[in-house]
């Protein structure tokens, strides 16, 4: 067996997607919780932790501070962390993910002193942390900056008025684990409130925390002394849940997933039902299948929540590439992020990039020569090829191509994948994908 073949899918198009699937939990909340329970020295257990090497790696940072888990046969981690064994990530981390500048508050609280790597994920723009470094010193950490990570240390930090200067995910977060065992009240001005946070208040809320979430996107923490162990099952997974309801329309299959949440959703279903998706919401879950046969273009801009999350955007413009007429996407969270859009074209579709919002507003990188805004031209037959993903949501993106392409497509790089989605391949195969992964046949024979 080659290396090249380690990484790889095989598609066969033109199969639709019928049957039922279950929603993993949020890679994108299960990670910070998991951070979270680093805030206590008491035995934390999550639920149905997904088996994605995101959360292997993180588990593994974990460790090397003094944490030890176990994985249960039902898939929930108990995990506790009684003592800090070090207070350094080493650099083999280093670019790895988003979380080891996460793990700075937690190890100022438990220990005073932080050493951590500098952080990665995937490439879709500069990402840099500049958020998280300023809230950090605002809250009283000294933060020593040198190119290989940060060095931080503090005695004890101090709630302060915070404003960020956009609504980030991880600075939310950074934020709300600094303040919750701070001295004092902590208010997040301009905070992010996507439905993957609440879940990770709410389970701080069940360790004691004391966090008020206020409207206008303003977050309240009063600093407790302490918190302690909690269990928490983790939100279901809204990206996965869109991904595969989008190769459910595209397909024109029927698919329902177990465990999709509306409420978390609402823009996306409008969205789907305006191009011509239909879905149908039952007490456990949505069902997803083609409402019209021609699907029908639409303009989309990408958004902190509730807007249209950037990470739907990629499978939304495959999806596009089969609707009749002009589509506009306009990505305001990310500068980077249509860098696989050349793939798909290479595949038949037509999509152009510009530099200008094309939107109703104007974002922050107006003015910055990025091509940040798309023009869909559908539809277009997509034809199998081979093709390598540059990241995680490309990847869905480009398995939902194939899913729909004529003939058969290899996709290579699918580690990507295997880092957010649980057993793609054979999840796709029971609902009636022609899918196979050539490196797993040769493990087999
Ligand atoms: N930003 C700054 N400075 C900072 C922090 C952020 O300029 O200090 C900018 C970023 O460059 C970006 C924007 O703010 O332009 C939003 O970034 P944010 O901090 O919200 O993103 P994140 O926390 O790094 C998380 C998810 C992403 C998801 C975004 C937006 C995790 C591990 N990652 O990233 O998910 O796209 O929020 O919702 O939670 C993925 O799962 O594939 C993924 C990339």
């Amino acid at each position: 067996m080659s290396d090249a073949n380690l990484n790889v899918y095989r598609i066969r198009g033109h199969r639709p997607l019928r049957g039922g699937i279950r929603a993993q939990a949020a890679k994108n909340a299960v990670t910070k919780q998991l951070v979270a329970s680093l805030l206590t020295a008491e035995p934390c257990r999550l639920r149905d932790v997904p088996d994605i090497t995101e959360i292997d790696v993180v588990l593994d940072m974990l460790t090397e501070i003094g944490a030890t888990y176990d994985r249960r046969d039902d898939g929930s981690v108990d995990l506790a962390t009684p003592r800090i064994a070090s207070t350094a990530i080493s650099e083999r981390y280093s670019g790895v993910n988003r979380i080891p500048i996460l793990l700075i508050a937690p190890l100022l609280h438990r220990a005073g002193m932080a050493r951590v790597p500098v952080v990665g994920g995937c490439n879709i723009g500069e990402r840099p942390i500049d958020f998280h470094v300023d809230l950090l010193r605002k809250m009283g950490a000294e933060i020593d900056e040198d190119d290989d990570g940060y060095t931080a240390r503090a005695d004890r930090l101090r709630g302060t008025v915070l404003a960020l200067p956009y609504p980030s995910v991880g600075a939310t977060e950074n934020a709300i684990f600094a303040a919750c065992l701070a001295e004092g009240t902590t208010v997040i001005n301009n905070a992010a409130v996507e439905p993957e946070i609440v879940d990770t208040v709410l389970f701080l809320q069940k360790m004691g925390a004391l966090i008020q979430i206020d409207t206008d996107r303003k977050i309240v923490i009063e600093g407790v002394e302490e918190l302690h162990g909690a269990h928490h099952d983790p939100v279901r997974d809204r990206i996965e849940v869109a991904s595969f309801a989008m190769a459910s329309v595209a397909t024109e299959g029927r698919l329902r997933i177990e465990g999709a949440d509306q409420a978390a959703m609402i823009t996306f279903l409008n969205i789907l039902r305006k191009i011509g998706g239909g879905f149908e919401v039952d007490a456990g879950g949505i069902t997803f299948f083609r409402a019209r046969e021609a699907l029908k273009p639409i303009h989309i801009e990408t958004d902190v929540h509730p807007g249209f999350m950037t990470d739907w955007q990629q499978p939304m413009v495959t999806l596009l590439t089969q609707a009749h007429g002009v589509s506009v996407v306009h990505e305001t969270v990310y500068e980077k992020r249509f860098g696989y859009t050349s793939t798909l074209n290479a595949m038949g579709a037509n999509i152009t990039l510009t530099n200008d919002c094309l939107g109703g507003k104007a974002c922050r990188f107006t003015d910055r020569n990025f091509p940040h805004s798309a023009i869909v031209q559908g539809a277009t037959a997509l034809a199998g090829r081979q093709i390598e993903i540059p990241d995680l949501r490309a990847g869905f993106a480009y398995l939902l191509a194939a899913l729909i392409a004529d003939g058969e497509t290899t996709i290579f790089g699918t580690r990507f994948i295997e880092r957010g989605y649980v057993n793609v391949p054979e999840r796709l195969a029971s609902v009636g994908a022609d899918i196979d992964v050539p490196s797993r046949q040769a493990a087999v024979a």
